[in-house]
């Protein structure tokens, strides 16, 4: 019988062997990894757990939040409040950062997630999932909301679950990314997928191409180009998919490439894209890096991007590293004139 290898057993080796993370680091993600089991259970109950529909809040990005959003998050805070390795956590359905309780350990990190990504999918049961991002404080007990505003560079941890067909959990140290499968009756994470690259071209694309009218013209350049298939200067065709949630449409990529894309737009200057930096870009972007991907927000790399505050906004290009480079170049000849 082929013996495969658990997420315990992996961590145990970079720890030990690669010496590649240390001890408490490995317990913080196995914590969260066993928090995704839990919210992995309660969405896969749906109406049987009552657990579909909206919670009638809304959160600080004034999104009308889901129960399962509001679940998971509580699942979230309550399973790493307790785990001794955290100084604070940030969430995207908090407003402000969640210092941990004088009652429990404190530890030198810093986690931060978006508990349920893609919560437009959760009432019409297709894919969402969690992501989440692992800083280190530089404040030890005086950790405040600054202590976070580092750029993604720093990361020392990221990955996502997805709570699909199958629950998966992807995951990088900064050492390679690998992918593993909940077994539900052993209850443990299997490694299925080790070592993801993500090939540098592809003739794939993700876009919310409802938003068209509202490109700016180096998006409205690529995204003409690739649509023009084999009739125009790309002389190929190209294949759109667009999940509606980050996490999944991301996770096609790490599995087969792709280039993924939420630009910003003239709706609303104050708006530089939809999606957040510290809890969904930058650990989006690691994990594609470490794959062999590129990831950008039109002119620069996202992980050196210094963020202002922790729920700031950004745009987003990210995968094969060929169609990000081409795209972002787009944008430099569009600055230059
Ligand atoms: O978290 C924001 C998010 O739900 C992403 O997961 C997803 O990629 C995007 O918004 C979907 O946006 P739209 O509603 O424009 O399709
Ligand atoms: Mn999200």
């Amino acid at each position: 019988m082929q013996r495969r290898k658990t997420l315990t057993q992996y961590l145990i080796e970079q720890q030990r062997e690669n010496n590649t993370i240390p001890a408490d680091l490995r317990l913080l993600i196995e914590v969260v990894a066993r928090a995704c089991k839990a919210i992995s259970y309660h969405v896969s109950k749906g109406a049987l757990g009552g657990v579909l529909g909206s919670a009638g809040s809304e959160n600080v990005q004034g999104e009308v939040q889901k129960k399962l959003d509001v679940i998971s998050n509580e699942i979230l805070l309550e399973a790493n409040e307790w785990g001794g390795n955290l100084a604070a956590m940030a969430s995207e359905e908090l407003e402000e950062i969640h210092p941990i309780p004088s009652t429990y350990p404190k530890g030198e990190y810093l986690l931060l997630f978006d508990p349920l990504d893609g919560s437009s999918n959760i009432d019409v049961n297709v894919s969402i999932g969690t992501i989440f991002s692992v800083l280190r404080s530089p404040d030890g007990a005086d950790t405040t909301a600054q202590s976070f505003l580092q750029p993604g560079s720093k990361q020392v941890a990221a990955g996502y679950a997805i709570y699909g067909p199958q629950t998966v959990l992807v995951l990088t140290t900064g050492n390679g990314v690998n992918c593993f499968t909940l077994d539900r009756e052993m209850g443990s994470w299997v490694l299925t997928q080790p070592d993801m690259r993500i090939p540098e071209d592809t003739a794939e694309y993700a876009i919310n191409a409802s938003n068209a009218r509202h490109w700016y013209p180096p998006v409205t350049r690529y995204i003409d180009e690739l649509v023009a298939g084999k009739d125009g200067p790309r002389q190929k065709n190209f294949n759109m998919r667009w999940i509606a949630a980050m996490v999944t449409d991301v996770h096609r990529i790490l599995c087969r490439g792709g280039i993924f894309m939420y630009p910003a737009d003239k709706r609303d200057p104050s708006k530089p894209g939809k999606l957040r930096l510290m809890y969904e870009a930058n650990p989006m972007a690691f994990l594609v890096e470490q794959a062999g991907g590129k990831a950008t927000n039109g002119t620069e790399r996202i992980l050196d991007i210094q963020p202002q505050q922790i729920h700031e906004r950004v745009a987003v290009f990210l995968g094969s590293k060929n169609e990000v480079e081409r795209v972002t170049g787009y944008h430099a000849d569009s600055n230059a004139g």
